[in-house]
């Protein structure tokens, strides 16, 4: 399976999760989502990282964004481990979590890098539109969690480059100013962006986030 790039169709799937089985763009609806992939149940970093999404729910729902994590051990383990996550990270898991004990999504979203191990897969990050398409990509190692405040920040700035003719610059958040995309005039900018924009460049102008 070739790797997913941005802008494909997210592959659509039936699978076994613990909130029950979903199809998955029809639980997606018309949200966006967040689909992410963990090692293997009781491992000690996946806990901090599900534990922590958990709590970020109500950001993610504020975003019109919903998440589902993945591992490819069984559902009786995930129930499990839940209880482990809840007692050791203080929360309630609040969000699916997907048993792929056969492989079958991991397969399809290629989230298994033999190289890195043959078995589990990688710490792998799909953000998703309302379309369906994949519209950002993440790989980290078992190693290395996952920082889903960042997750956030691209969200924001995926949602806001969705709707307005900008780009978000270097380490952008949420409310600062953003970058004119080069395919808008100087005419059609000053209609489009009433606040007005500095023009560093020609290639280079900024303006404070439209939508604040
Ligand atoms: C972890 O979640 O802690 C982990 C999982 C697999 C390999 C290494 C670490």
């Amino acid at each position: 399976m070739a790797a997913l790039r941005i802008g494909d169709t997210a592959p659509n799937f039936i699978a076994k999760t613990t909130e029950g089985e979903i199809m998955f763009h029809q639980w997606l609806g018309d949200s966006w989502g967040v689909l992410f992939s963990h090692p293997a149940d009781f491992t000690p970093v996946c806990t901090t990282e599900l534990g922590m999404v958990s709590k970020l729910k109500g950001e993610f729902e504020k975003r019109n964004v919903k998440v589902i994590g993945l591992s490819v051990d069984p559902l009786d383990s995930h129930f499990e481990w839940i209880k482990d996550i809840n007692e050791t990270q203080n929360t309630k898991m609040n969000f699916p979590m997907i048993a792929d004990e056969d492989k079958y999504v991991a397969t399809l979203y290629d989230m298994i890098h033999p190289n890195a191990d043959d078995k589990l897969t990688v710490r792998s990050v799909f953000v998703i539109g309302p379309d369906k398409k994949v519209k950002l990509t993440l790989t980290y190692p078992a190693s290395t969690g996952r920082d889903f405040f960042e997750i956030l920040r691209a969200i924001d700035s995926l949602q806001l480059t969705a709707t307005f003719s900008v780009a978000t610059p270097v380490n952008w958040k949420d409310g600062d100013d953003c970058i004119i995309v080069n395919s808008i005039s100087d005419e059609d900018a000053v209609k489009k962006f009433p606040k007005g924009f500095i023009k560093v460049k020609d290639y280079l102008r900024v303006t404070p986030q439209p939508n604040k």
